[in-house]
């Protein structure tokens, strides 16, 4: 989605705003452009297309200033042109005082551009974010402080916003405002920074201020002041990022998204690093808020999340249920905010989001806080909206994640999610001698994920076999039917190849008909309880000559037999398998996007956070 970048410092800002913007390019983004103050004046240069051309165009024409904003912008009103990427300018009488980036929707705008154009304010785009840069310059033109206009502004807008304003006359002020669009402020020497991403900034600061929404920022190199709409004053609680800014560079791998595949085995230590209690056979989490006395009141959970997050959730019903005994609910975040869904004093509610930030997720955590139930979350970005407004939850620290299609962030959601349930159960009737086997069992995960990588050349032959084929059917029972969805997911956003994830027995209530020559199935198929019975189905599949890709047990000759391809797994148990069993399905995806010739870190009409319904 949109990003914002924005300096002011002794520093050219050009170079840092568009190295900032390079670093939000696996967003998503159709155009890009900056705007700075320089000898007093607004200079602006934008262009569709890539970051590249915004460079190119820099070339041609540099810019000199010392204060700047800058933005990648994905078309949500208007298509991607020069004209409708931001930075917008705002005033009137051929008098420009106002740059303006933006991210979010601004649900008035037809309203406030009637309004103002009717007072001589001419629009030159088909966005919507023009209306607020004129809506400054309008105040702008009794109040000439760019801080004073920008709140005076602000009580017009209808929808969401986080903005960054330079203005004519004030060399070296940045204005930053934030309504569910996230904004942070980098704390520099002798600079500040404002970004809608702190992966933006690394680089220049590891000291950040998250703004919360109805806060506007006053930046300039050498201090910055917050204040609430309403409340005024605040004092700015400085965090430190805690990873580091080389985590989102590629380090010799060919996409963001092998890299991130190939670092699950630390994502699982990350996830996992001082959880595990081995003296009481359990995993503690010293955010959930949350009493023993209190955990073992519960009577039943709620999950809401979206895609990939959403598929870990389900993981995490199967665990759940299978090894604490509570029934589990997992919604989808869009649906779960708009329904009537019955919530008692014995529901916990969780979201779950890699980004914390994904619009819906956080309606849904919204909309349970307004019913007055206390809701937790499974965040993985630190500051995120979703980890400040929920009451407790669980840090996944799996560091940024940039592929656009998710990854390493599913991996470290069902870790927490399987020592969730290891704490859940220990708190009711688990054995000590289960629990401990359990959490061996979890403290063996980095190292079998590690064997599955290195089976990748063999994963690679099944993507041979896949690479022509229109439709793919992925299949699993039980525990792994939420990876089986998960692979199907994974293989559709990257090769936009049509592929489907069904329970394994479901398909013969209708998904068989699929099945010929060409459609490849690809069944998750490790050794359990349920083994036999998927054998049969893989039977049915072969009779009818489908071509069958299966992820089993090594060592499974029976399974192997009846495969064009198997690719193997350790030996393991079953509570485990979904984190060895999804990474064959992430590098199969992975390896068909490639042969494909698709562009796997950014895939078509995708982006990274979803932060608009
Ligand atoms: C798929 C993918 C998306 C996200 C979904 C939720 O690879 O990345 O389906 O999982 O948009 O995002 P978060 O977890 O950030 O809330």
């Amino acid at each position: 989605m949109c990003g914002i970048v924005g300096y002011t410092g002794q520093h050219e800002a050009s170079p840092i705003l568009v190295s900032g913007l390079r670093r939000l390019e696996y967003r998503g983004y159709d155009s890009a452009g900056l705007a700075g103050v320089d000898d007093g004046r607004i200079e602006i240069r934008k262009r569709a297309g890539r970051v590249r051309s915004l460079e190119e165009l820099l070339d041609e024409r540099p810019m000199r200033a010392r204060c700047g904003i800058s933005h990648t912008r994905w078309a949500t009103h208007g298509p991607a042109t020069d004209r409708n990427a931001h930075p917008h300018l705002g005033g009137r009488g051929g008098r420009m005082t106002v740059a303006l980036v933006h991210n979010g929707v601004i649900e008035n705008y037809a309203a406030l551009r009637k309004e103002l154009e009717s007072e001589g304010f001419q629009f030159q785009s088909q966005t919507d974010t023009e209306v607020i840069a004129h809506l400054v310059a309008r105040e702008l033109e009794t109040v000439d402080e760019p801080f004073l206009a920008v709140r005076r502004a602000l009580p017009r807008l209808e929808g969401t916003y986080g903005l960054g304003v330079v203005c004519a006359g004030h060399p070296d002020v940045v204005v930053g405002a934030r309504f569910g669009s996230p904004l942070v402020v980098g704390v520099g020497d002798d600079e500040h920074l404002l970004a809608s991403d702190a992966v933006a900034i690394a680089p220049h600061t590891a000291r950040v201020a998250y703004l919360q929404d109805g806060e506007v920022v006053r930046l300039t190199p050498l201090d910055f002041q917050i204040q609430h709409l309403e409340k005024g004053p605040i004092t700015p609680r400085i965090d430190r990022i805690d990873w580091k800014p080389d985590a989102v560079e590629l380090g010799g791998h060919a996409h963001y998204m092998l890299k991130e595949i190939r670092e699950q085995p630390e994502t699982v230590t990350d996830a996992c690093r001082g959880r595990l209690v081995r003296s009481e056979a359990t995993a503690h989490f010293g955010g959930l808020n949350l009493t023993a006395r209190q955990l073992r009141r519960v009577r039943r959970i709620v999950f809401a999340a979206c895609g990939t997050s959403w598929h870990a959730a389900l993981v995490g019903e199967y665990l759940i249920e299978r090894l604490a005994d509570l029934p589990v609910e997992v919604e989808y975040a869009s649906e779960f905010r708009y329904r009537n869904a019955p919530l008692d004093d014995r529901t916990l509610v969780f979201v779950l989001s890699q980004s914390g930030e994904t619009a819906d997720t956080l309606g849904a955590l919204r909309e349970a806080r307004r019913r007055g139930h206390p809701t937790l979350a499974i965040v993985n970005t630190v500051g995120s909206t979703i980890a400040r407004e929920a009451d407790g939850g669980i840090y996944l620290h799996a560091g940024p994640e940039v592929g656009v299609a998710s990854t390493k962030a599913f991996s470290a959601q069902v870790a927490v999610l399987t020592m969730l349930a290891l704490h859940l159960a220990r708190l009711r009737h688990l054995s000590f001698a289960d629990g401990t086997a359990i959490l061996e069992a979890i403290q063996s995960v980095p190292d079998l994920i590690g064997e599955v990588l290195r089976t990748e050349p063999r994963i690679d032959e099944a993507a041979a076999l896949m690479t022509e084929a229109r439709n793919a059917l992925y299949l699993g029972r039980d525990i792994h039917f939420p990876v089986a969805l998960e692979g199907a997911l994974k293989l559709k956003e990257i090769s936009y190849l049509h592929a489907e994830g069904y329970p394994t027995a479901e398909m013969k209530h209708g998904p068989i008909a699929l099945v010929d020559r060409e459609t490849p199935c690809v069944f998750v198929a490790p050794k359990g309880s349920l083994h036999a019975k998927t054998l049969s189905n893989v039977e049915e599949v072969k009779a009818r000559h489908g071509v069958i890709v299966s992820v089993g047990t090594a060592g499974d000759e029976a399974l192997a037999a009846l495969s064009d391809v198997f690719l193997p797994i350790p030996e393991a148990p079953e509570v485990i398998q979904p984190l060895l069993a999804v990474v064959p399905l992430q590098l199969l995806a992975y390896h068909v996007a490639r042969r494909r010739g698709c562009d796997i870190d950014k895939p078509r009409n995708l982006a990274k956070s979803v932060t608009v319904e």
